[in-house]
Order: structure tokens, then C-alpha cells, then sequence
């Protein structure tokens, strides 16, 4: 019987050195994409994959991170005042329960795998989310459910998973592929950052991860690797005698909003997507590209 998975750990320790001077006081993470910080596209698609526990792995000055997911009571107390009941609802929408929310410094910026093994105390022995909130997904079913009832079949670590060009391999972890059905590829190794001729594969690993704890106990060992850091997927690839690895081709498109044109590129997506909004935006797209 395979672990349900209830706690995610959100790396948002970085200091958004691509975003300057934007991030030069507020949080790459705090950016809005339409009407909405990025981060909080993350913690909704994990709280409708059932997540219950949400661990921020920060940073000194990522404050309002966990700001924007508390209660907010004199503003809520001015908008309740003034009758602005929709806009009082889309404050608390955006509070995480009393207790979900857990927070711990990441000290020194080691690498991913650095930032995810700072959660292993709040994670315990239980398998875990990760995600990235600079890759947005916009999906039917949310991306990181996809991946949950994946690993209700097939346990161990699985990720979301894409095919990339292959000039961009050393972008990504990428896959050295065992088994491939088209839509769940089982990998026999895992390569951080490849250069395109030495990658196993095109397929990439994207921001969303159910993982295994026994991960935890590889990162304990503080190897770097590629960039001198301490990469999670050097960690995950230590484990693969042990645990079985499956990338999950998810439904849906990801957007990187680590780079500032996807970040563009999201807003766009994201606006077209939006009821309220993809009318009016259309026709104005279309007139700038006249
Ligand atoms: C990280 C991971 C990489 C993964 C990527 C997905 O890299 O190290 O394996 O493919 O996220 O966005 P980063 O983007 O932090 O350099």
C-alpha cells in the first residue's frame, strides 16, 4: 500500500538575480502573473492535489511569503467595513490554515538538493512533494495530482517529466531511459544539467516531484555536483537501486517563469486563460502583432 502524499516543500530561497532590480526588495516569488503572486498558483495547484502541509525552504527577506499566506486581520476587518465581500473572499482564499504552513531557512544557498534536505525534519518518513513555483502548469487536472496518482500505482519517485530540444538539455536533470509507454518513462539513471551530447535522453524534468524519503539520506551526504551545488537530482540518482524513478508525461503546458520572456509568456497564457479576461485580451494581442 502505497503513502498518501500530504506535505510539499517549496524551495523559494533564491534570490531572483534574473528579476533585478523587481526583486531587488520583493521576493521573485511575490511577482504577480495576471492577479496573483507566482507562488500562489503552487500552493493552490497543491492544496487541489490534497497537500495539507506546506513547507517554504527561505530565505532573509522572503517575509511576505508566509505574510501573503497568513491572516490578514485589519484588511480583512477594512474590506469586511466597506462591503467588499468578493474581494474579502480572495484575501482569506488566499490564507493557508492555522498550522499548514512551516517554515525553514535555507542558511546558506548549496543547491536544490541542499534546499529540500533542510525540509527532512518536517518531512519525517513519508513520501513528499516538491515544488518549484518558477515552472507554472497550466492543466485540466492539476499537475502535481497527476503525479500523486501516479505514484498511487507505482510508488517510489515520481516526476513531471517533458521532452525538450535537445540544445537545451543542459538546462534540466534529464533521463537516462530504461522503460517508455509514451506516457510514464522509467529511468535506469539521472543526469543534472548534461551538455546536448552527452545527454542519456531529451526528457526533462520540470518543477513538480512525489518523492521517496530514502532521498533524504543521500542528500545528508552533501555531495556537489554540477554548478559546484548540491543537486537533488544527484541525490535521487543515488537511490535508483533501491527505489524504482518514473517520469510522468503530465497533461497540461509549463510555463518557466524563471526566465523573464517565459515569465512574459505565462502572463499571456495564464491571461488567455483567465474567464474574465481572455475576451478582452485577444483582440489586443492580436493588434500588437499587426
Ligand atoms: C532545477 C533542477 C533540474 C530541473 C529544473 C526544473 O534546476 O536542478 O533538475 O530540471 O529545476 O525547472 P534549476 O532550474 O533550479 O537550475
Amino acid at each position: 500500500m502505497v503513502q498518501r502524499v500530504r506535505k510539499a516543500v517549496l524551495p523559494v530561497a533564491g534570490l531572483g538575480t534574473r528579476f533585478l532590480p523587481a526583486t531587488k526588495v520583493i521576493p521573485k516569488e511575490m511577482i504577480p502573473v495576471i492577479d496573483k503572486p507566482v507562488v500562489q498558483y503552487a500552493i493552490e495547484e497543491a492544496r487541489a492535489a490534497g497537500i495539507e502541509e506546506f513547507i517554504f525552504v527561505s530565505a532573509e527577506g522572503k517575509e511576505s511569503i508566509a505574510a501573503h499566506f497568513s491572516p490578514h486581520p485589519e484588511l480583512e476587518r477594512a474590506l469586511e467595513e466597506k462591503g467588499k465581500t468578493a474581494e474579502l473572499k480572495l484575501v482569506r482564499d488566499a490564507s493557508l490554515p492555522a498550522g499548514a504552513m512551516h517554515i525553514v531557512k535555507q542558511g546558506n544557498p548549496l543547491g536544490l538538493g541542499h534546499a529540500v534536505w533542510c525540509a527532512w525534519e518536517l518531512v519525517g518518513n513519508e513520501p513528499f512533494a516538491v515544488i518549484l513555483p518558477d515552472d507554472m502548469v497550466l492543466s485540466n487536472t492539476p499537475c502535481l495530482k497527476q503525479l500523486i496518482d501516479a505514484h498511487a500505482q507505482v510508488g517510489g519517485h515520481v516526476v513531471a517529466v517533458e521532452d525538450v530540444p535537445r540544445d537545451q538539455t543542459n538546462r534540466y536533470g534529464i533521463l537516462d531511459v530504461l522503460t517508455d509507454d509514451g506516457k510514464l518513462a522509467k529511468a535506469k539513471g539521472l543526469v543534472e544539467k548534461p551538455a546536448p551530447d552527452k545527454a542519456p535522453s531529451t526528457l526533462a524534468i520540470i518543477g513538480r516531484y512525489v518523492l521517496d524519503p530514502s532521498v533524504f539520506t543521500e542528500l545528508d551526504k552533501k555531495t556537489r555536483g554540477a554548478g559546484n551545488e548540491i543537486q537533488l537530482t544527484d541525490g535521487l540518482n543515488r537511490t535508483l537501486d533501491k527505489v524504482p524513478f518514473h517520469g510522468l508525461r503530465f497533461e497540461g503546458v509549463r510555463y518557466d517563469c524563471g526566465t523573464r520572456v517565459g515569465f512574459v509568456e505565462a502572463n499571456v497564457a495564464f491571461g488567455l486563460a483567465h474567464p474574465e479576461m481572455a475576451d478582452r485580451l485577444r483582440p489586443l494581442l492580436q493588434k500588437l502583432l499587426k
